[in-house]
């Protein structure tokens, strides 16, 4: 079993795309271990994408996810990291087939809904980031 943190960027939550995403990892057999909803503080915005910290886009994507609500999950099940990568899409637009969440949702580089851990070490720091350990059931 794996874990993996979720987050609809404030893009998804305007667009009312929560449930439909959660649906989607619902209907896949993941489990739901945490759920909340919340305005990042730039300090937390800016710990998330640290390894983003050099490139160009930075700020302008420290100011998206703090722009308004995120959800931000905790998903449980087998490969979750991968799986829930798989669904999401590719972050370049064009390489986001359909049937994934971008790949169905948005052509936007920037405005692409939802961030997904890419790794085992940056899954068990973002969760520990967004959540304490009382908050995952
Ligand atoms: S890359 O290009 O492979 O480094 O992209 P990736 O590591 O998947 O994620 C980079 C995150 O930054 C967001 N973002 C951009 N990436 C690349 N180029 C531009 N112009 C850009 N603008 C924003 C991108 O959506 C990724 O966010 P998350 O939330 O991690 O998916």
């Amino acid at each position: 079993m794996e874990r993996t943190y979720i987050m609809v960027k404030p893009d998804g939550v305007q667009r009312r795309l929560v449930g439909e995403i959660i649906r989607r990892f619902e209907n896949r057999g993941l489990k739901l271990v945490g759920l909340k909803q919340l305005v990042p503080s730039r300090a937390t915005a800016e710990a998330h994408y640290a390894v983003h910290a050099e490139r160009p886009f930075f700020g302008e994507l420290v100011d998206f996810v703090t722009s308004g609500p995120v959800v931000a999950m905790v998903w449980e099940g087998p490969d979750a990291i991968q799986l829930c990568r798989n669904m999401i899409g590719a972050t370049k637009p064009v390489n986001a087939t359909s049937g994934t969440i971008r790949g169905d949702y948005t052509c936007d580089m920037m405005l692409n809904l939802i961030h997904g851990s890419d790794a085992p070490e940056t899954a068990a720091d973002e969760i520990a980031l967004w959540f304490k350990p009382e908050e995952l059931l």
